[in-house]
């Protein structure tokens, strides 16, 4: 018998055991995905979408094409022309609207047919697309692809008042919840990320892992046998806080002094571009200017290459050509190579069924991230009402600085 009605018609997650409400498949018409399409989701970098040209996007398994008009505001439609589905982000834009390029029929930004140079005049009005509510913000565009009106657009002041901002987005070739898990893993730092500028190790002094409830999800911090504490902030339903202190950028051998970065706090996102491929979006927050400012700066504006030289030495590790302690000296963005080769090698859908995978005592951000996952799933599944998460202004990961990542 069921404890809880209607629980037997959940959709159950692959690879795991029975109950588990499927977290994994966002496409349309999932149960995840209509949850995940009830909140603004960031898709792809601002600057990436030129003026008067179009753009095709993946995400939760839906095709769009997100374009912008000459006068620069951005919009997203069905990447799919409703005559004879050619890809709209192929076409031109013109104005608000966008324009395919087989048979010239045009549509608004709200997915309506507005043009038919073919065709008799009363036809178009018949005629439309999905068209999404589309935001620009700290250098990213969100859109909302749920149905009716939108949540009020979720603000980051601490973001908007930071001296830098950038936004910084890579894919990795594996389901979206493993690197979820992995940024509510704060034990996965200790072992993961040696050798990367982020973190001077002291294996030796491993921490204690605990997890407080927030009002926006909860909050992991860790505390070492010395007293030192790394709180990491997970927001639902995808987002996440981290803040990174000058100290822990400082390449190997050189004196604390020269910090080579500024403190920086990090907004993080998980999108599902489809269940096999998602996108880790980082938007980090620079609070000085100066010279370390410019050198990130710099940094950053390479960071496609080093995404590039990121996926490939972390293929070349799991083939066994290259050894794990190899990527601190081949990558220029170690983690990511790093945090590449420990979620895409639990496979593109990580065996979470018990017996098979075996959970400890310091996976506790894996055990509330899938609590929290499952509560609000059944709910949303069986018509109760939803939690509404709120971040209030200052609830912040840390706020001392000095030592290492997010240390304080
Ligand atoms: S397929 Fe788009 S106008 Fe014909
Ligand atoms: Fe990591």
């Amino acid at each position: 018998m069921n404890m809880v009605k209607g629980r037997s018609d959940l959709p159950q997650a692959p690879l795991a055991d029975e109950g588990v409400v499927d977290f994994v498949r966002t496409g349309p018409g999932t149960l995840a995905g209509r949850y995940l399409r009830q909140f603004w989701q960031p898709v792809v970098e601002a600057r990436k979408v030129e003026s008067g040209r179009s753009i095709p996007l993946l995400i939760m398994s839906q095709k769009l094409a997100v374009y912008r008009s000459q006068e620069g505001k951005v919009h997203c439609v069905d990447n799919r022309c409703a005559h004879r589905g050619v890809m709209l982000s192929t076409g031109w834009v013109e104005g608000d609207s966008i324009r395919c390029p087989y048979h010239g029929w045009a549509y608004g930004p709200n997915g309506q047919c507005v043009d038919q140079p073919l065709e008799a005049e009363g036809y178009k009005k018949n005629i439309k697309i999905g068209g999404y509510p589309t935001e620009e913000y700290l250098g990213m565009v969100f859109v909302f692809l749920g149905e009716g009106e939108p949540p009020e657009f979720p603000r980051y002041p601490e973001w908007e008042r930071a001296k830098m901002v950038s936004p910084q987005i890579d894919t990795r070739p594996c389901n979206w919840f493993q690197n979820l898990e992995n940024f509510v893993d704060e034990g996965h730092v200790w072992f993961t990320h040696q050798g990367s500028a982020l973190k001077n190790l002291q294996l030796d002094a491993v921490p204690k892992i605990t997890n407080e409830v927030t009002s926006w999800g909860f909050r992991n911090v860790a505390i070492t046998p010395d007293g030192r504490r790394r709180q990491v902030l997970f927001g639902m339903p995808n987002v996440g806080m981290f803040a990174v202190h000058p100290d822990n950028i400082r390449k190997q051998g050189e004196a604390e002094s020269e910090h080579h970065a500024p403190w920086q706090m990090f907004l993080d996102w998980r999108v599902p571009v489809d269940d096999n491929i998602h996108l880790q979006v980082h938007c980090i927050a620079v609070y000085m200017d100066g010279e370390p400012t410019e050198a990130m700066r710099a940094r950053w504006r390479d960071f496609a290459a080093a995404e590039a030289e990121a996926h490939e030495v972390a293929q070349r590790v799991m083939t066994g050509e290259l050894h794990y302690d190899q990527i601190a000296a081949m990558c220029h963005h170690v983690p990511l190579a790093q945090d590449e080769v420990v979620q895409v090698g639990q496979g593109v859908i990580a065996d979470r069924r018990k017996g098979i995978e075996h959970l400890g005592a310091s996976d506790v951000g894996i055990v509330a991230v899938r609590r929290i996952y499952t509560q609000e799933l059944t709910a949303f599944a069986e018509g109760r009402p939803l939690t509404n998460w709120i971040r209030p202004e200052g609830l912040l990961p840390v706020s001392g600085s000095g030592g290492e990542e997010g240390w304080e």
